[in-house]
Parts: C-alpha cells; structure tokens; sequence
C-alpha cells in the first residue's frame, strides 16, 4: 500500500490547488474525488471574483477575500506555466445595477457596506452606466461601478489546476469515494476508500457538500448543498462587457460572446436538477438587466451545489485531531479563495504561522456550539 504525505479528499478547484501547492513543496500527495474530479461546484461556477462584502453577513469573509483576489494574477499564471493550458482571466470593473423595473427603491445598504470596507465603488447616473455598457436597462434607477474585481473561466481554470497539480507530481485518484477517516488515537492516519485503508501523513478535506458523507468528518465539516441553477446564452446582437450583479440575478461575459446568467438558491438536497421555475427566475433578471437578451440563444443550462455551512463561512485549519485538516464550506466564494485557501494550507502543513488571520473559520467552531448546546 503506498502512502503519502498528504491525501486530499475532493477533486475541484479547492483540493486541486492545494494539492498543486504542496506538491510544489515537494510533498507526495494523493488527490481523490468520488467521482471524475472537476466536475462539482467548480464547474458550474460563473467565475466572478467579488472580493468586496456581498451583504452584511459575508462581511467577516472580506480580509481573506481580498487577500486571494490579490494573489489571483500570480496564480493564474502558475497555473497556466505549470499545465501549459490558457485561462481566461480578466481584472475588470463590475456593474452593480439597482432599481430595476420591478424594483422599488435603491437600497442603500450595500453602498454604506461597501464604503465601511473601504471598498472602491463610484455611483454612476443610468446615462454614464449606459455609455459603458449600451445594453443595460434604461429604467435602471441607480448604478455602482465596482473597479476592482474580476472574472475567470471557472470550467478551464479548474482542469488547468488539476493538470498543473498532476505534473508537479501529484496522484490524482478518480472514482475514489472516501467512506471514513481513520482516526487512531486523536490522530488521523489516512482515509478508507472502497474499504480499503489508505494511509497519509495528513488528510485535508476538501469535499465541499459531499464532506459530512465522510464519517468522521461531521463535526468538523457540517456542510450542505445549495442548489445554483444557471444559463449560459449567446445575445443575437451586441456584446456585454462588463459582469453586471442586479439584485434578483447576474451577468457574467465571456470572451467567446456567451453571457452567463445566473442563479438561484435552492435547498434541493444533492438533486441536480435544473427546473422551470429555476430557469424563469434567472432569465427574468437577466432580461431585467439586460433587455435585449430577450432574443438571445439559450445555449446550455445545468446547475451546482454550493458547499453551505451553518454559518455561511468557510471552515479552514487543523482540528483538534492530529493530521486532519479542513478546508471546504467555500458557499458561494469557491473560486475566488482557492488561491488564498491553497496558501493557508500549505503553512498549516509546514506548522509555520498563518499569514492571515483565518480563526474566524476555525473548524473547531460547530463542536464548540454543540457542546454548548449540551450536545
Ligand atoms: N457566486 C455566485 C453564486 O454563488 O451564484
């Protein structure tokens, strides 16, 4: 049986860079998914880098957000040296548009939110906003030009990432669904996968929304599937430029001249599905954003469970177990910390000091609660 320094559960783009980050390090790594890896959440992302606070409640995610979309360029390049494949990748200004013609009243939450965060962001008239991307709704009341934030192809990345760990070395594993860890005496000495014993140094979960299947893993890892339905469409006529965010549903261009339109939020289990009632609700804020989309070619539909944890923040670090670490919970912000994740790992495995403050996605903090709860 071979073993390795590190065995990473699940394949997409959060276990994909960590494992190209230790292998890096010279580690033996092994990379398992249960199934073809790359094919998750990663997947169906759109690929918008937000760094900024969504809403009040993702505010606390802001400094580890800020740090990955820094480290992004850097990344993405040695991504691209290592597996040889181009990424699209682009640094743009984002479009946030309020008051659609359905809506009421600009809400003037997310301006101050973003002010308090020091967060760049330029209140532009519907007329300057319609300069810069002729498409937009003329009935828009309100619209914010967001300078620093980014989009990347989230399908091509993820394979890129994958390939680059693989020729740095690392094993990657496929139809490899992990059932337990194996945990001896407060130490976790490798995983079971088709009942067998795998031994690793350390084990890092990654499994996103499959990570409380693992046994041995609830506590530490209570994540949970959100269903994102999405559309990608191709505009009969005219590009769009720009991501736009709306306040029912976004838009994210590509290079090609497809448009993604995105998503809803569904609790469904890990049913798959992508529904009428999904598809009408991403196509009628679409349309709402965009107007002339209307005659636009539905090219392909399909949706992804976001890994969602009881508090909606990621869970990251060592436990309280002895070579078990987690790194998973990522919700709706995957692809932008993959490169900050990757790095907070990596000097978790090395046991130097965090270069960032990462306590607040302690994996300890779900024990705690329960313990308190006289759980
Ligand atoms: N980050 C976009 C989404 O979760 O739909």
């Amino acid at each position: 049986v071979k073993s390795y320094d590190a065995v990473i559960v699940g394949g997409g783009i959060i276990g994909g860079s960590i494992a190209f980050e230790l292998a890096q390090h010279g580690l033996r790594v092994a990379l398992l998914d249960r199934q073809q890896p790359g094919l998750e959440a990663s997947w169906a992302a759109a690929g918008m880098l937000v760094p900024g606070p969504e809403s009040p409640e993702s505010a606390a995610l802001v400094p580890l957000a800020r740090e990955s979309f820094a480290l992004y360029p850097a990344y993405v390049a040695a991504v691209e040296e290592a597996s040889g494949k181009t990424v699209e990748f682009r640094i743009g200004a984002t479009l946030h548009v309020f008051g659609g013609v359905h809506a009421e009243q600009t809400p003037e939450a997310i301006p101050a939110l973003l002010a308090q965060h020091g967060v760049p962001a330029k209140a532009l008239t519907p007329e300057e906003a319609r300069r810069l991307e002729p498409g937009l709704n003329p009935n828009a009341k309100s619209v914010l030009l967001l300078r620093e934030e980014g989009r990347v192809d989230a399908r091509s990345l993820t394979a890129a990432v994958l390939s680059a760990a693989s020729q740095k070395g690392v094993e990657i594993l496929a139809e490899t669904s992990v059932e337990a860890l194996v945990i001896e005496k407060k130490h976790c000495v490798g995983v079971t996968a088709h009942g067998e014993k795998m031994p690793a140094g350390r084990v890092v979960l990654a499994a996103g929304c499959y990570c409380e299947t693992i046994a041995g893993a609830e506590g530490y890892a209570p994540t949970r599937p959100v269903r994102g339905q999405m559309i990608a469409l191709r505009p009969a006529e005219g590009r769009i430029r720009h991501v736009l965010r709306g306040e029912h549903g976004y838009l994210v261009p590509r290079e090609d001249g497809r448009v993604l339109a995105g998503s809803t939020s569904e609790d469904a289990g890990f049913e798959k599905r992508v529904t009428p009632g999904g598809l009408q609700q991403i196509l009628r804020a679409a349309v709402e954003l965009v107007p002339r989309l209307e005659s636009a070619a539905v090219v392909e539909t399909w949706s992804g469970l976001r890994p969602d944890t009881p508090d909606h923040l990621p869970i990251l670090g060592p436990t309280d177990i002895d070579g078990l670490l987690v790194a998973t919970g990522h919700y709706r912000n995957g692809i932008l910390l993959a490169p900050v994740t990757a790095k907070l790992v990596g000097e978790w495995m090395r046991e130097e000091e965090p270069s960032l403050d990462a306590r607040a996605f302690n994996p300890l903090r779900f024990l705690q609660k329960k313990m308190q709860a006289g759980g």
